[in-house]
């Protein structure tokens, strides 16, 4: 874990017909939070997002709003998805395009790999396809429409109509690694994760899989497949090699050896496209599969997925400006099950925002600070002498240090944030009951009034150590007025109990000012 070795993370590449909701930003910040926690923990951690430009859904957009399908990606990547990594905090180390020339040119490479080794033959496809999705449906995928659609076949995730296609195209032999793909499932039980997302895997491999229909030739928005350019690349096929692509895949084999594999972030909707087809497409090519595929839940607006096709995103921006990016990390990855689906209210963040963030969090730490200020002038006292209390705070710290790097270790980033809130909760129930606003009466106090105080400052030490991949920009101004010494982010997450600390306290504003708006 810490011998520098590198953590190389990634979330899906977003498609850029719409702006950014909160679905996407739940992915960005929790691979952030994964990043910044490994980077901590002194790995090389190395996180990369972008976006995904071809294919026929970008293609009408780009058309429906009279612009090239590249002057709409430029747009919408300049306008709203890089933004969205600066509101909700990301600090990620690349952001791929798949209109880079970087990606364009070696996912082509890949491709002309797979073709001269005889994965890839000529063929033809009648089928049901999905443009929301850009993928073939089954009959089993599709359902009754309501509504407008009514007496139609739709989409069971966009709930809109799906288009009878019948193409000539490129097929990438996928059948033909079903068996390896089990065996990858049975040996390595963590490459799916969680255990259901591994378990619909399996059963929908186990039932056969189909070639891959990977390339188009109705229209021309793509990468052109490199020996036939009247096709261009099957828009998934092209937008996984991105994973690679970005990595060094072809023009830098240093970095792609020091980098690769990776753990891939995404979201339920897109996990058999990186647990099935994108390990079936390396074993062709004979890459390394992923480390990790990791299938988080949905954001849930009224029982359904919150989507950008049915109109039901919240912009991101619309939670941060009230309550700030700090508070828009904590509450979708406290308050969400990593791996399991999600509701969110107004009401439901309003409240933790108030009870963990403003009350329990913030005020403890603006307490502390100020009785430092008070009774010490500022001064962080270096006791000598410690109870069985003070003990016990100093176990809580080694203890929440021990079992969050352990969650995170299992992607449960909420069980992670969970250990550490033990610490604030003692560490308040620790205040109130020494009493340092007694102790400080008279002088007979003056010893435990040191012995508390330094406790309770190396306790919210060891908070800000903790809790700064999850709210960086709290826990930054907590270590200066911590006076601690160097950047935060450099202070090592795995021995967080160990902070040594600084020799005086500054003044601290609210870290979670209140809110007083109504929102919703
Ligand atoms: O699928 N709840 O892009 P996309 C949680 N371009 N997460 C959500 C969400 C919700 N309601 N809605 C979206 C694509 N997401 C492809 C990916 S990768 C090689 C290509 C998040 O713009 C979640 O991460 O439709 C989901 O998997 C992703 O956005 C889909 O984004
Ligand atoms: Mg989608």
């Amino acid at each position: 874990m810490s011998d520098g070795s590198s953590f190389y993370i990634t979330t899906p590449i977003f498609y850029v017909n719409d702006v950014p909701h909160i679905g996407h930003a739940y992915t960005e910040v929790a691979a952030d939070v994964l990043a910044r926690w490994h980077r901590q923990a002194g790995e090389k951690a190395w996180l990369l997002t972008g976006t995904d430009e071809h294919g026929q859904k970008i293609l009408r957009t780009a058309t429906a709003n009279g612009v090239t399908p590249k002057e709409w990606a430029d747009r919408l990547v300049e306008t709203a998805w890089k933004p969205l990594l600066q509101t909700v905090d990301i600090k990620n180390d690349d952001f791929i395009r798949t209109t880079d020339e970087r990606h364009e040119v070696n996912a082509q490479k890949f491709l002309q790999h797979l073709y001269d080794a005889g994965h890839i033959y000529t063929g033809e496809y009648e089928g049901y396809y999905c443009v929301g999705c850009e993928e073939y449906k089954q009959p089993s995928d599709l359902i009754d429409g309501t509504g407008e659609f009514a007496g139609q076949q739709v989409c069971a995730i966009h709930s809109i109509p799906v288009e009878l296609l019948h193409e000539k195209n490129y097929f990438f032999r996928m059948s033909t690694f079903a068996d390896q793909l089990l065996a990858l499932y049975e040996d390595n039980p963590d490459f799916v994760q969680p255990a259901a997302a591994r378990n619909e895997v399996i059963s929908f491999v186990k039932q056969g899989l189909s070639d891959l229909s990977i390339s188009r030739s109705s229209f021309d928005w793509g990468i052109k497949v490199p020996w036939d350019d009247s096709h261009v690349v099957y828009v998934w096929f092209d937008a996984l090699l991105n994973y690679i692509t970005a990595a060094g895949y072809g023009h830098d084999d240093e970095k792609f050896s020091r980098l690769w594999p990776a753990t891939h972030i995404v979201g339920k909707d897109i996990l058999r496209f990186h647990a099935v087809i994108w390990p079936a497409m390396l074993l062709a090519a004979g890459i390394e599969v992923p480390r990790r595929v990791f299938g988080h839940g949905w954001l849930l607006v009224g029982g359904e997925k919150m989507s950008k096709s049915k109109l039901t995103g919240i912009a991101p921006s619309q939670i941060t400006d009230t309550f700030g990016s700090d508070a828009f990390r904590y509450y979708f990855m406290r308050a969400i099950s990593f791996g399991q689906d999600g509701s969110f209210s107004w009401e439901d963040l309003s409240a933790r925002y108030q009870s963990e963030l403003a009350n329990g969090f913030g005020n403890l730490a603006s307490r502390v600070i100020a009785m430092v200020v008070r009774y010490c002038d500022g001064e962080i006292p270096t006791p000598t002498v410690f109870t069985e209390d003070d003990e016990l705070i100093r176990a809580t710290e080694k203890r929440a240090t021990d079992a969050a790097g352990e969650a995170i270790s299992r992607l449960a980033i909420h069980e992670a944030i969970a250990a550490i809130w033990e610490l604030v909760d003692e560490l308040n129930g620790y205040i109130t009951s020494q009493e340092p606003w007694a102790l400080a009466k008279d002088h007979a106090g003056r010893t435990r009034l040191e012995a508390v105080l330094y406790t309770a400052v190396r306790g919210l030490g060891t908070l800000a150590v903790l809790l700064s991949p999850v709210v960086p920009q709290a826990t930054a101004k907590l270590w200066q007025a911590l006076g601690g010494s160097g950047e935060l982010t450099d202070v090592r997450i795995d021995q967080a109990w160990q902070w040594t600390g600084g020799t005086h306290v500054s003044p601290l504003e609210a870290l979670f000012p209140r809110i007083e708006v109504t929102v919703g």
